[in-house]
């Protein structure tokens, strides 16, 4: 059976331009129409016939059968998602979920290094753990991740950051995402009022809108987040996400005074605090800053935050990989609910990145990315010059550049795409419509070369 006549009889009776009812050709016409043999014609419209796609009437010929595939949209009813069928909530979530900026390097935010990233030496320890990992680790897992990963995460942060924990209070996730929508299922319910920082992360929003939680959204300054003005506008919260140490997409540090509030308003009035500490590494001018969940003390083991990680900026995000240092009490239901609604895997990369971290390859490599991060970022401050109005920068992938109106802003990302370079806007990380103006430049997954043919074509935009 030829594919492509098959195919392209079954999408026209799916997409409706062959309709229901309608006679198709005899396998002799087909045939002759199509310079191929009848049995060849005769064999497409039998399969098709036998998955219910076409109807053969003996003696009659061929017809599309009434499949419901194409049914005509209602009088009226717009294309869109609600002719896709999307529910409510689904479209609620699909307008919070920008797409993606379109291409690599210059300036696309949150992407590490791709070009920098060890691969012959990770092939190889993926080649010698898939060798390895045989029984258990091919099974349905239930332990929350490999022991091993468990443990290089919990010396890791520990000594890198200053948080708590053995490897008994981690549990390992699919990335920072799938932590979020986890802690947001098990911990709140629908209704309840979850703060988001604004601007802030569209991946925090939408796993708070999917469990059907009232994002708040609270005002960041110079010193992060603001509880008095969140108080004030929303109340007391049952879930704040929060970036710490590098406000995400601001860069400001959460003062201490503000961290102590928030863990003491979440301790008093049950709430929970989910500290994302996506890319503290890298911090350039200084050693990283210690963690918010660093601050409870050892009497406190039940203190009321959740330390989120993720190896999306350390290696590459389409790894998957992230964890949440949890209070011991949430370790068991945490773990046993994740299994049921998301199953564990991987074991065989997180036996690889384990050996990666325990040999110090891991750490080496987070060493010469913050150089090389550092000199990009660098090259794209003296490309823009001193005239433009950047802010944030001490940490992190990207720095801000401020702008005068939201329509220098618009012009500025459309003009860009024309050029291949992807800006992001500012504005599109606030939640309403009263964004800030400006652009979320990305570089450390640009060469210098890239960010100087980008920010060249950048600096010349601003100054027409
Ligand atoms: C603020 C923030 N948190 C977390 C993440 C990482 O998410 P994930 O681990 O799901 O890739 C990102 C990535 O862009 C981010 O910007």
């Amino acid at each position: 059976m030829p594919r492509c006549l098959y195919d392209g009889l079954r999408g026209w009776t799916q997409s409706g331009e062959l309709a229901a009812g309608a006679r198709l050709p005899s396998s002799r016409v087909l045939a002759a129409e199509l310079g191929i043999g009848r049995n060849t014609a005769l064999a497409a419209l039998d399969h098709l016939s036998a998955e219910g796609f076409v109807v053969a009437r003996a003696g009659a010929g061929v017809y599309v059968a009434e499949t419901g595939f194409a049914r005509p949209a209602a009088p009226g009813t717009a294309m869109g998602s609600r002719s896709l069928g999307l529910s409510e909530r689904g479209r609620s979530l699909l307008a919070l979920s920008n797409p993606p900026a379109p291409g690599h390097g210059a300036f696309v935010p949150g992407v590490p290094a791709l070009d920098a990233f060890p691969w012959a030496a990770w092939q190889r320890l993926l080649r010698r753990h898939r060798n390895r990992q045989r029984g258990r680790w091919l099974d349905y897992g239930a332990e929350g991740g490999h022991p091993a990963l468990k443990s290089a995460i919990a010396d890791y942060v520990n000594i890198t950051r200053n948080v708590r924990c053995r490897a008994d209070r981690i549990l390992i996730t699919h990335g920072a995402q799938h932590a979020f929508d986890l802690i947001a299922r098990m911990l709140a319910d629908p209704g309840d009022v979850a703060w988001v920082e604004e601007p802030g992360y569209a991946g925090a929003r939408v796993a708070f809108a999917a469990a059907g939680l009232s994002l708040a959204p609270v005002p960041v300054d110079a010193e992060g987040l603001d509880p008095a003005a969140g108080i004030a506008a929303w109340g007391v919260p049952k879930l704040i996400h929060l970036t710490p140490s590098n406000q995400f997409p601001m860069g400001a540090t959460l003062s201490m005074n503000r961290r102590l509030t928030l863990i003491d308003q979440a301790r008093r009035h049950g709430g929970w605090i989910i500290e994302d500490d996506y890319d503290s590494e890298f911090r350039y001018a200084s050693a990283p800053l210690s963690s918010m969940q660093g601050l409870t003390t050892a009497a406190d083991d039940e203190a009321p935050v959740l330390y989120v990680g993720t190896f999306s900026k350390t290696l590459y995000p389409g790894l998957r990989l992230g964890y949440v240092v949890l209070p011991p009490g949430l370790m068991s239901p945490m773990r046993q609910a994740n299994v049921r609604q998301f199953r564990e895997g991987d074991y065989v990369v997180q036996a690889a990145l384990a050996a990666f971290m325990h040999g110090g390859g891991y750490a080496k490599h987070v060493a010469r990315m913050r150089r090389l991060y550092a000199r990009r970022q660098q090259c794209l401050r003296d490309v823009l010059g001193t005239d433009v109005d950047l802010i944030g920068g001490e940490a992190g992938l990207h720095v801000v550049m401020r702008l005068a109106s939201r329509e220098r802003e618009t012009v500025l990302v459309a003009a860009a795409a024309e050029q291949a370079i992807a800006l992001a806007p500012l504005s599109a990380y606030v939640a309403d419509d009263n964004g800030e103006p400006g652009l979320v430049l990305g570089y450390a997954n640009a060469s210098e070369a890239e960010i100087d043919r980008a920010g060249g074509w950048l600096r010349r935009a601003l100054a027409g």
